[in-house]
């Protein structure tokens, strides 16, 4: 099938790499055009497991273009993906970048009734509020000239191309069922479930799902803070819960909480969502404040530990989100760097892939090549993203410090004795 996908970030090239492997003719466009370039040379502009040898194999094999031009994606598509972002601005979702992808998208419309896919992150009524209205003043009448999908986009960074090829389940919010039909058939040779529904669905089915996770994490938290104080390890709290088939073990890892670009955004943009309608969201309200707070748990838990941070050389390990990823993006690592500047320390931090991005952000502190570099220099530590290499850390490294402490803000796998150590939730 001829596909088009507008916006090649992590959603739209992920995907439209998985489709192309599968047999499908998919072309990306996106206003980038030095990822565009990357990409016709067959190289990921994201590091992404797997995703590159994904991309060189498809665009060696044809299967995959990418262009600057976005009539070569749209023309003749049969499906048109857009994949661009929708940003919060204080809580409420911006449409622009999806609108200018919709409007040009009915410049370049060809195929008899080609369908735009919408993987964008929309909140419900979004779609048939803003967007068919667009299509409508473009010439285009939905249900007749074309068809309109909602196909929300599950996918976690780091694990995107498995997410892609195998997702739980594929939600399909249709405007019509012929819209549905095409897309389904597009899907019919992956093993997930799909789902079909009202597009209003589909968009409240990705804002539940989000929020439901960061519910577990909030909460597995608010149990954690608890479970430190009466010297009980939340991990072993987390497992036996995680027993009980209903909940499940899976987002249950305590620590400083959630970042990244996602989680956050969608909540408050739920949240927004609610005032508008005079709902109440107290639920979701708490989620983002036990999420405040423990983001900055560590600094607090140092201070005790070893007093003014004024004049101390406090090392920071690991600045990405989350392991497998250099995105910094609502990062815990912001908010404590953040809180030990204002407390008068010097910082030192390392990641294998993120100092760069953290560099954009505080530029004034120092960034090494290595943890162990970090330990020699600090008089205590703090551990952010659970990257593997930190499992390494032992007794040895820690007492690099002149303060030998390392608060850990992730649980990880150490060598060290306890006695140099203590988990933000845990003992
Ligand atoms: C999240 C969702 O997991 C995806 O399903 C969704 O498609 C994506 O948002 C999106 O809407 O685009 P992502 O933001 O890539 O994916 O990362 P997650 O794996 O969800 O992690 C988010 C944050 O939660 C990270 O900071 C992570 O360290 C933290 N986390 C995760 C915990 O603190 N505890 C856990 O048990 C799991």
């Amino acid at each position: 099938m001829k596909i088009g996908v507008i916006g090649a970030g992590y959603v739209g090239l992920s995907l439209a790499a998985v489709l192309a492997d599968k047999g499908n003719l998919v072309t990306c466009v996106d206003r980038d055009r030095e990822k565009i370039e990357q990409i016709k040379m067959g190289e990921s502009p994201l590091k992404e497991e797997g995703l590159d040898i994904l991309v060189q194999e498809n665009i060696e094999a044809e299967r995959l273009k990418a262009s600057s031009n976005e009539e070569n994606a749209i023309k003749d598509a049969k499906i048109i993906f857009i994949a661009v972002n929708t940003p919060t601005e204080n809580g409420q979702i911006q449409l622009q970048n999806l609108k200018d992808a919709v409007k040009t998208a009915t410049n370049y419309m060809t195929d008899n009734y080609p369908v735009l896919a919408i993987k964008s992150t929309l909140t419900p009524g979004s779609t048939r509020k803003e967007i068919l209205p667009l299509l409508q003043e473009n010439g285009m009448e939905p249900g007749e000239d074309c068809g309109v999908c909602v196909n929300p986009e599950f996918l976690s960074q780091g694990t995107a191309i498995q997410d892609v090829r195998e997702p739980d389940r594929i939600v399909i919010g249709e405007l019509d069922e012929k819209s549905g039909e095409l897309l389904s058939r597009l899907y019919s040779d992956f093993e997930s479930p799909v789902i079909r529904e009202s597009m209003e669905t589909a968009e409240m089915i990705k804002y539940a799902s989000n929020s439901l996770l960061a519910t577990k994490i909030s909460f597995i938290n608010e149990i954690g803070n608890l479970c430190k104080e009466l010297d009980v390890d939340i991990y072993d709290v987390a497992e036996g819960v995680g027993m009980d088939s209903r909940i499940s073990r899976e987002f249950l890892d305590s620590g400083t909480g959630f970042g990244g670009s996602c989680l956050e955004k969608d909540i408050e943009a739920l949240i927004s969502l609610m005032k508008n309608r005079g709902i109440e969201g107290s639920v979701l309200e708490a989620i983002m404040s036990v999420n405040e707070s423990q983001k900055v748990k560590p600094v607090e838990i140092l201070e005790e530990r070893i007093g003014s941070l004024e004049g101390k050389r406090i090392g920071i390990l690991g600045l990405s989100f989350k392991p497998g990823t250099a995105d910094v993006t609502n990062s815990p690592a912001i908010d404590i760097i953040n809180q030990l500047i204002n407390r008068g320390a010097e910082v030192t931090a390392y990641d294998p892939e993120a100092n760069e991005n953290m560099k954009k952000i505080y530029g004034d502190i120092e960034y090494s090549e290595t943890y162990t570099e970090v330990l020699e220099g600090s008089d205590a530590a703090i551990l952010v993203t659970d990257w593997e290499e930190f499992n390494n850390i032992d007794r040895g490294d820690l007492k690099k410090m002149s303060n030998p402490l390392l608060i850990e803000g992730r649980k990880i796998d150490h060598n060290a004795p306890e006695k140099f150590t203590e988990g933000v939730t845990w003992p």
